[in-house]
């Protein structure tokens, strides 16, 4: 693979700012974000004056731990508009995050806030490795998400060629790749794999295809569907991470040279890691829940936003600004079993490690009598499809979550193609267990 180690003038100078620097700009940025979310913001406002606190209170960035935390439910009670800090109007594009639950939390942007998505969205396909010319084949689905309008404007804002794709028909992707010859894709990477099982279909060496740099987010993926991928396609691999109650994608990106966690955009998001059960802030290094605060956002601004996302603050390597490290998971998809805590992503880091079996999995949860079960359903590779080698890829999968996750499981295997495939964010768990 090229080395796409960035050069002279490839960054923005805040990127290679010192700390100090950056935390100056943050505080001005927060003490305006704090002030424009209470003047202009009913909620906001009612939300602060319940707990008694003030922006003014707010002298360092410490202080951001005084103010209370926004949650999706505060988005789901104020649907659709009412926790905008501009009137209606100065909105020029609503995006909404789909949720389980029938109505969408929505969001809004100003003009300037597509201009600074755009922006770190640029800055991220740049981290990736990607420069202006580059032609950039974008297959996050387009609409309310926000991952294909999010990638498109900060791809043209690099100046790259952008093929507006959006999500599914993938046999068309692979023609419409193998045609114009994109050097990066943006897409997530359960998709990827669906991209790749097409171009193997075809009879075309996914090697031999132009593509050089995958930027992969929208769900949780581990390092080792990174080797997986980066293997199959010969090209690199990236993480960026993002969501919509933020911004989008673009909040943290990876940078290529160093494939070391997400660096966050600290300029516009400010990152907290909290206790998930007390809400205590921890110290950088220690594992929690993800929080953000948005430092520049005029239409919807977000203060100390619960996301949900389990990961932890490490200092910055290739930039200035903090990285988290790749997200395990979010506390929504943590499966307790017997006791034992599990993550989706710990069930793929086995499936990987087993020969015979492909990436497409899915895990079912059901209960018999009083005891929760796992059945993970998981592909055989085309080479490994008889009885025999079933057997075997069966016990080694089981072997290993036991012995590494410390779970018992049922092992299915599928079929090469017996496992719904993803056009988006896949599904890993369905949870069949009654209802309570
Ligand atoms: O998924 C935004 C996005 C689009 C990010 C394209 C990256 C690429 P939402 O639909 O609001 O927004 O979902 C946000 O997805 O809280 C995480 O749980 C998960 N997520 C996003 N990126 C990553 C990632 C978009 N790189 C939710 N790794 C977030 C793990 C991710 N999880």
């Amino acid at each position: 693979m090229q080395d796409l180690s960035p050069r002279p003038g490839d960054l923005d100078a805040i990127e290679t700012a010192s700390r100090d620097e950056i935390a100056a700009l943050q505080l001005g940025r927060m003490k305006w974000s704090l002030n424009h979310a209470y003047e202009n913001s009913p909620f906001y406002r009612a939300r602060f004056d319940e707990v008694g606190v003030h922006p003014s209170d707010l002298k360092s960035l410490a202080d951001l731990a005084k103010f209370p935390f926004t949650t999706k439910k505060d988005l789901r009670d104020t649907y659709p508009f009412g926790m905008f800090a501009v009137p209606r109007e100065k909105l020029v594009r609503i995006h909404g995050s789909s949720g389980t639950t029938g109505k969408p939390t929505v969001v809004g942007y100003t003009r300037k806030d597509i201009d600074t998505w755009a922006d770190v969205v640029a800055r991220s396909i740049n981290a990736a490795g990607g420069r202006p010319g580059d032609m950039v084949h974008v297959a996050y689905g387009y609409g309310l998400f926000t991952g294909g309008l999010g990638a498109h404007y900060g791809a043209e804002r690099l100046g790259c060629t952008v093929v507006p794709m959006s999500g599914g028909m993938t046999e068309r992707q692979v023609t419409l790749i193998e045609d114009f010859r994109p050097r990066i894709i943006m897409v997530t990477p359960s998709y990827m794999l669906s991209i790749l099982d097409e171009f193997r279909r075809q009879g075309i060496d996914p090697r031999e295809s132009s593509l050089a740099v995958g930027i992969f987010g929208a769900e949780p993926w581990t390092n080792a569907m990174r080797q997986e991928i980066e293997q199959s396609f010969d090209m690199h691999a990236v993480d960026i991470y993002g969501l919509s109650e933020v911004m989008g994608p673009g909040v943290a990106s990876e940078c290529v040279e160093t494939k070391d966690g997400l660096h966050i955009w600290e300029d516009h998001f400010y990152p907290e890691i909290i206790d998930p059960a007390t809400g205590e802030v921890l110290p950088d290094g220690e594992m929690g829940e993800l929080v953000f605060t948005t430092l520049t956002k005029e239409g919807l601004p977000i203060i100390r936003y619960r996301t949900r996302d389990l990961t932890r603050l490490l200092p910055g390597t290739a930039r200035s600004m903090r990285r988290i490290e790749k997200i395990t998971g979010r506390c929504d998809d943590m499966m307790i079993l017997r006791g034992v805590n599990v993550f989706p992503t710990q069930i793929e880091e086995q499936i990987l490690k087993c020969h015979g079996l492909a990436p497409h999995f899915q895990i079912e949860l059901s209960r018999a009598g009083r005891m929760d079960q796992m059945t993970v359903q998981v592909e055989c590779t085309p080479e490994a499809a008889d009885e025999i080698a079933r057997a075997s890829s069966a016990k080694s999968l089981a072997h290993y979550i036991k012995s590494v996750v410390g779970v018992t499981t049922r092992i299915e295997i599928r079929d090469p193609g017996g496992v719904a495939r993803s056009e988006g964010k896949a599904k890993r768990v369905v949870d069949n267990r009654p209802k309570q």
